[in-house]
């Protein structure tokens, strides 16, 4: 394979422009010619695709969000819109492609392949970790270092005050970001679209820790668990202790990636030219145990989602 491309498509994600970053070098390691694809699948139908080099990625692996932009392109399950993408990835001569996104992005990449036999390759990008192959994406840690940071001002505000907050974060329907997050931030009530939660008792709790003298207390919202102003009204009323309301929102979406993400995109940016350049069939490459899988994108909905309940109980156990 001569001419290959990367694209990010769907949220941004921290890591996301080590990844180009690792697709670029890599590919220029092996002779081929590199191409990037501006705002993802709307730019690939639009033809917004120029030659890269080594220099055009300097200075972006600390960087976060994407250098190359994303969009989302809701006419791409469209293949007449798709056939659009062919015809300009054929105007390049480019034979290979690298997607870099979420579970949105790799649908329009198994339709590429299996509609068109363009060879791709996924990369996880999304802060969300909702992707059941892998046990890590892109954007994910640093995500949950950000949220980290918010929790340990809020800790100091809150605790001034003897007030309880609760903050929600992202993640669509996947609780990861709030899990991870809260056992990481001792937080005391960690609410997620996977688990059960009774506010009767998180309220009477709230309550009783405050009359034992632990007069502040922290709950994350995980998006997907529920309405942050309900839930807040509700545990006011109930527990008679004021909760402020914070939502994150699009802060835990940027910032420079940490170790971790720059290091699996690396990885990952480099597998998927070596995948590439091996010929192999499309495929979204992931992590498990610390190894590199490869799994067809047509297998991909076949692995669920663990949600990691062990570590959910330890968040309540050791915030107690
Ligand atoms: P993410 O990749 O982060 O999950 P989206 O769900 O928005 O984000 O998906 C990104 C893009 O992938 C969409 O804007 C659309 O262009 C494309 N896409 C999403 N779902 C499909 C699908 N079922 N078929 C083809 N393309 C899709
Ligand atoms: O998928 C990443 C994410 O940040 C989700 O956590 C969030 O629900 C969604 O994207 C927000 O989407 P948008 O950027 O389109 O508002």
């Amino acid at each position: 394979m001569e001419r290959i491309a990367v694209l990010t498509s769907g949220g941004d994600a921290p890591g996301m422009n080590a990844a180009v970053r690792a697709v670029v070098r890599a590919a220029l390691n092996n002779k081929m010619d590199i191409y990037g694809i501006e705002r993802g699948y709307a730019g690939l139908v639009k033809g917004e695709i120029t030659r890269l080099s080594h220099r055009s990625v300097s200075g972006l692996i600390h960087k976060g969000g994407t250098f190359l932009r994303t969009a989302r392109c809701p006419d791409f399950k469209d293949i007449e819109v798709q056939r659009q993408a062919v015809e300009a990835l054929s105007a390049y001569d480019i034979e290979g492609l690298v997607v870099i996104g979420g579970d949105g992005t790799f649908r329009g990449a198994k339709d590429l392949s299996d509609n068109f036999g363009i060879k791709v390759m996924g990369i996880p990008g999304t802060i969300d970790n909702d992707m059941s192959y892998t046990d890590y994406t892109i954007g994910f840690d640093t995500a949950v270092n950000t949220v980290l940071w918010a929790i340990n001002n809020l800790r100091d505000t809150m605790h001034s005050h003897d007030r309880v907050c609760l903050l929600e974060v992202m993640g669509r329907q996947c609780g990861d970001i709030a899990l991870y997050a809260g056992v990481a931030g001792g937080v005391e009530y960690v609410l997620v679209p996977e688990i059960k939660y009774d506010l009767d008792q998180i309220s009477a709790n709230v309550k009783k820790s405050y009359l034992r003298g632990k007069t502040s207390n922290m709950i994350i919202l995980a998006e997907g668990a529920g309405n942050r102003d309900e839930i807040a009204a509700y545990v006011q009323e109930k527990s008679g202790i004021p909760v402020k309301v914070i939502n994150f929102g699009y802060i835990q979406r940027g910032g420079s990636p940490n170790m971790m993400d720059r290091v699996l995109a690396a990885r990952f940016g480099y597998k998927a030219v070596e995948l590439l350049k091996e010929n192999s069939d499309s495929m979204a490459i992931g992590i498990r145990d610390n190894k590199l899988v490869t799994v067809p994108f047509a297998e991909i909905g076949q692995h669920t989602k663990k949600f990691d309940e062990e570590l959910y109980n330890i968040a309540h156990v050791l915030s107690l």
